[in-house]
């Protein structure tokens, strides 16, 4: 017999249908609540017990750190696939076939150039502008150079070129944005070289010299972005379907994400974490004096990369990356005194009450931003990185959204303010 919840208000019992996941988790079906019980609606600040939809991408257990993409393990992904097989994986729902693959990868290298008035745009921020507020507008502009791309009416392969547009043109803009940065002129696309190759070409090479990529930092790179693809309805990832969801376009969901994404407390942290060591460093380095102060709960400062809302265990994809930073470093012969600061950071706090009580460990931005900086991207760029590997995710639960067809995204409040009250005229209010 199907599951049912029962709840009771006042004197009368309402039967809630139970909806069960495939890994057996359980949500109670609350769609008729307000119909069924004269409006009442349910309180949930921050969505910790809400789930917004059912989706059949991304599986994550919090509590035993398990992440799988489409049902396979990130740990597997991670060591043995690439981030344009893992995009197909999460965009099409399956590991694509050789043929498949062969065309995917071709229609991306066929739409590496962006339009030459973008450039334009780029050359006309302020010198300090924000990579990410640049990132989010320049994504949104791309729909002015794709005006078919806003009719919602339109099929699956115009749907798709889209799709294909976006994966194309983002590290050739990620890129293009830190060179402007710099005063350097733009390196164009190198559609003979892979993905990953390209973008670290575009981004560190000068026309004025060959530019070899060097094989340890293509490998890093390609398990970061295959490791930030997806996490299931994160605050950007609940962004872009909550915009796509009004069927705003496909370009304009996911600037609305990389705006999401930017902030400290989802993928800003990477940023923050390495600002946070260097702050530590010009402190004196004295790491214990900061671990106090993010226990002391009137100080608002708080251990950047610690902490996830739903990893209460380890972050699955925090242990590769500490063991890829392990490996670059080394292999790279870098020895850099704010790791010696992350490290006793993460040592003392692994053992500290505080942080254990509270199940807060490193996570995946506490180890992205040392891998980062160990391979040269400034700060800044950081988050736009993470916004390169999370497209994938973002587009796969953008198609799911669309394809179900699902409602406008529209949470409902509980008024908390004047009851009605008449207006007076400014002669007639209080001095
Ligand atoms: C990720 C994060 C937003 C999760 O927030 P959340 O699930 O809403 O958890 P809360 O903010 O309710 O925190 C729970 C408790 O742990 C404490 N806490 C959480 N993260 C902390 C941190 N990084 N440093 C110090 N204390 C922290 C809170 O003060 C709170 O303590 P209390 O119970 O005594 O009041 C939060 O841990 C954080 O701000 N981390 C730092 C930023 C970061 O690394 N973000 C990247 C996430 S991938």
């Amino acid at each position: 017999m199907a599951e049912k919840v029962v709840l009771k208000i006042k004197k009368k019992e309402i039967e809630l249908p139970v909806i069960t996941g495939s890994e057996k988790e359980k949500g109670i079906d609350i769609s008729k609540l307000r119909a069924s019980t004269g409006g009442y609606t349910t309180y949930d600040v921050g969505y910790k017990n809400t789930g917004a939809t059912t989706s059949a991408i991304t599986f994550l257990d919090g509590e035993k750190g398990i992440l799988r993409y489409r049902g396979y393990p990130i740990e597997q992904l991670a060591e043995k696939s690439s981030f344009l097989e893992v995009a197909y994986l999460l965009i099409y729902g399956e590991l694509p076939t050789k043929t498949q693959f062969t065309d995917f990868t071709g229609s991306i290298s066929k739409h590496t150039l962006v339009h030459e008035d973008i450039r334009k745009f780029l050359d006309n921020y302020p010198e300090r502008t924000h990579p990410m507020g640049q990132l989010s507008a320049m994504i949104c502009s791309l729909a002015a150079f794709y005006p078919d791309s806003l009719d919602v009416n339109r099929g699956e392969e115009e749907v798709n070129d889209t799709v294909i547009r976006l994966l194309a043109k983002l590290p050739t803009l990620v890129s293009w944005i830190y060179k402007r940065s710099q005063g350097h002129p733009v390196i164009y696309p190198d559609n003979s070289l892979g993905y990953v190759e390209n973008f670290l070409k575009m981004f560190f090479g000068y026309p004025t010299e060959e530019y070899k990529v060097d094989p340890i930092i293509a490998k890093a790179m390609q398990k970061l972005l295959i490791l930030h693809a997806d996490h299931e309805q994160n605050c950007s990832t609940s962004t872009v379907r909550i915009v796509g969801s009004s069927h705003a376009p496909l370009y304009a969901a996911i600037s609305a994400g990389i705006s999401a994404l930017w902030g400290p407390r989802h993928g800003g942290a990477n940023q923050s974490v390495i600002e946070m060591l260097q702050n530590i460093q010009s402190d004196g380095g004295d790491y214990k004096k900061w671990i106090e102060k993010a226990k002391d709960k009137k100080d608002p400062f708080r251990l950047m990369g610690f902490g996830h809302r739903v990893y209460k265990n380890f972050d699955p994809r925090a242990k590769i990356i500490k063991k890829a930073s392990d490996d670059v470093l080394k292999k790279l012969g870098i020895n850099d005194p704010l790791l010696d600061i992350a490290k006793n950071l993460e040592r003392i706090t692994l053992k500290d009450d505080y942080f254990v009580s509270r199940k807060l460990y490193p996570n995946v931005d506490f180890y992205s931003g040392i891998i980062y900086k160990a391979i040269g991207f400034p700060t800044e760029m950081f988050t736009v990185l993470f916004a390169l590997g999370r497209l994938p995710g973002w587009i796969a639960q953008w198609k799911e959204m669309m394809t179900e067809k699902q409602p406008i995204g529209r949470p409902r409040q509980i008024y908390t303010g004047q009851t009605e009250r008449k207006y007076a005229p400014i002669s007639k209010r209080k001095k």
